[in-house]
């Protein structure tokens, strides 16, 4: 089944959390010379235009990356993605909004290698075209939870993993962390990024107990929600599962995630932050 289009959703609420800690990690990876791997299972397009028919029909990221990319009182750990997105539009408008390909290709160097996957026919023809002038990127149409698994260790010893699953099929919660603890078993050193959408409660909670039953170390769950749970169908919220994140990154998300709920929630949002499993 490939139905799901990102088109719809960029730079909506669920956007804004993923990028901005994808961004932290890939700014913190950069600290160090030494090259490093960017492995992302689901790609999407890689860039997405806001003005066109599908970002239109849903206006999702007006309720997202529209209410803070020109706020001056933004938080400094928000500054490296917000810079990034502001670096793509001219004049303060807001017409672009990177997928996670465009938000890696601002912060490798020739030192680093990127290594894509995308299924959608439509949106690998998309992804190929971004990344026609970028150097060490290796862009599959191929499945990326084989992809990622094939791919480890990285031969840096270095390496970020996003896996971000549309989550169409039920069986993508277990199938990620399953993914994630065996990758992990090939480099327990990499750092790991899971989006999960919050639709069913139980479904994340099983997630959580596959993570603290494995022999993973060092845990992140970063959670921000829109509206309280519910039976309803929707999606009220999203989150992330962290490997081996970047030391300072819990600090940094305690400043985004208050901010964040003020810009893009309302009375009922809410955010959490805990480590999962100790290092
Ligand atoms: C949530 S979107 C990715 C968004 C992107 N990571 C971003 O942050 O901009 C999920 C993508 O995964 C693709 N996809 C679905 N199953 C896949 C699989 N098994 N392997 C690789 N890509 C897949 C879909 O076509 C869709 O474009």
């Amino acid at each position: 089944m490939l139905s799901y289009r990102h088109a719809f959703h960029a730079g909506n609420f669920a956007d804004v959390l993923k990028h901005s800690a994808l961004s932290l990690v890939l700014d913190y990876m950069t600290r160090k010379e030494k090259g490093f791997c960017y492995i992302d299972s689901h790609s999407g397009a890689g860039m997405y235009q806001l003005t066109d028919e599908y970002a239109q029909k849903t206006g999702e990221y007006k309720d997202g990356i529209a209410k803070i990319i020109n706020d001056d009182e933004a938080p400094e750990s928000l500054k490296p993605y917000l810079s990034l997105i502001s670096s793509l539009n001219l004049n303060s408008d807001l017409n672009v909004y990177p997928g996670s390909p465009g938000i890696a290709k601002a912060f490798v160097r020739r030192q680093d290698s990127s290594h894509l996957f995308e299924l959608h026919p439509t949106d690998i023809q998309h992804l190929e075209d971004f990344c026609q002038r970028w150097r060490k990127v290796f862009v599959k149409q191929s499945d990326g939870y084989q992809g990622v698994l094939g791919l480890l260790p990285p031969p840096s010893r270095r390496g970020v993993v996003l896996i971000d699953p549309p989550y169409e099929l039920k069986e993508d919660y277990q199938k990620a962390v399953n993914t994630i603890i065996k990758a992990y078993t090939k480099f327990a050193t990499g750092t790991y990024i899971l989006w999960y959408p919050v639709v069913k409660r139980e479904l994340i909670d099983q997630m959580s107990e596959s993570f603290t039953e494995s022999s993973i170390k060092n845990l992140l769950q970063v959670e921000f929600c829109l509206e309280n749970d519910t039976d309803e169908y929707g999606m009220t919220g999203s989150g992330l599962f962290i490997v081996n994140p970047p030391w300072q990154l819990s600090q940094q998300l305690e400043e985004i995630l208050p901010y964040i709920k003020t810009k893009l929630g309302c009375k009922e949002s809410s955010y959490t932050l805990k480590q999962l499993i100790a290092e």
